[in-house]
């Protein structure tokens, strides 16, 4: 079996399934824990203005060797940077901290009503045209929401990155993130560690000689959607890559999605003047 990351058609960008998220990787831990996940073969790494660490991120990258132009990288525009000229600067000051020309990808953190979106839209779009990144897109957008920003940009919606592990549904997003040639990233795939002890996870993984962790990984990519997995430990950063040699059966499938329950979302910091899908 081919042991190349899928890419993912993201509005008019690929984007490799399997990514490195950095979220808490704090004072300078990110620095030799990107540079690994670059050898290991990531080519995928996110960051965001708010984990206060894309200048580690930048300097993990420049370690690495590998080539700029391989590496499919994401940052993301905190809340109190969505008015025009704020978001413009704050774009100019990531790519500063990081060290790049452009990112791949400029994501809007979470949806604030404050700033209307159609300000900041434009002002995403103006920074797309400028080629300080390639493509923009949204994070933890409900489906009406990630509608209506589609409907307001210029520029294709590339991606939503959300919430997504076993003991979720995003059905509904799902849907309407295809239908607008939108891709979806999973954040905290692994529900934040806890599906190491989920006996059913345990019961797949062993049947491919696999961890719940490496079952969970695989679930997400094979339904089409790009998972970013965060670690502090080297020898997990090599077993969250090893996803590339095994496929779950369509019952296997089944059974993980029959996992979801209505209390299973973790990070639930959604502006009061929005809703999440039902499903
Ligand atoms: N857009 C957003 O609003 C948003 C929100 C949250 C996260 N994110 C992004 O998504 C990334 C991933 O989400 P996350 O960091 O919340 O959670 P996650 O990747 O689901 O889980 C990370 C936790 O799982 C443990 N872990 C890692 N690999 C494991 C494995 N194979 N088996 C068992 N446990 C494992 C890690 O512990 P060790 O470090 O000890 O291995 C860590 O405590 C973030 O880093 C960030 O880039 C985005």
């Amino acid at each position: 079996m081919s042991k190349l990351v899928p890419a993912i058609r993201s509005g008019d960008v690929l984007m490799p399934a399997l990514g490195f998220g950095t979220w808490q990787l704090e004072n300078g831990t990110a620095v030799p824990l990107v540079e690994k996940a670059l050898a290991v073969g990531y080519r995928h790494i996110d960051t965001a203005q708010i984990y206060g660490n894309e200048r580690d991120v930048g300097a993990g990258i420049r370690n690495s060797g590998v080539k700029r132009d391989e590496i499919f990288l994401t940052t993301k525009v905190w809340i109190d940077k969505f008015h025009d000229g704020d978001l413009q600067r704050s774009a100019e000051k990531s790519l500063e901290k990081l060290g790049v020309d452009h990112v791949d990808l400029l994501l809007l953190h979470w949806p604030k009503p404050e700033a209307p979106l159609a300000e900041t839209l434009k002002a995403l779009n103006e920074v797309q045209s400028r080629g300080l990144t390639r493509a923009i897109g949204l994070s933890n957008f409900p489906s009406a929401l990630l509608e209506e920003a589609a409907k307001l940009s210029e520029a294709p919606i590339a991606n939503d990155q959300v919430e997504y592990h076993p003991y979720l549904s995003i059905k509904t997003l799902k849907a309407k993130a295809d239908a607008l040639g939108v891709s979806i990233t999973a954040w905290s795939p692994l529900a934040q560690g806890k599906v190491a002890q989920d006996p059913v996870l345990v019961e797949i993984g062993r049947a491919h000689g696999k961890t719940p962790g490496q079952v969970t990984l695989r679930w997400i990519i094979q339904q089409g959607i790009i998972a970013i997995p965060r670690t502090k430990n080297p020898a997990r950063i090599e077993e969250n890559f090893d996803i590339l040699d095994f496929a779950l059966s369509d019952d296997e499938m089944t059974r993980i999605h029959a996992l979801a329950r209505p209390d299973g979302r973790l990070g639930d910091w959604l502006d009061k003047a929005y809703a999440w899908d039902a499903e």
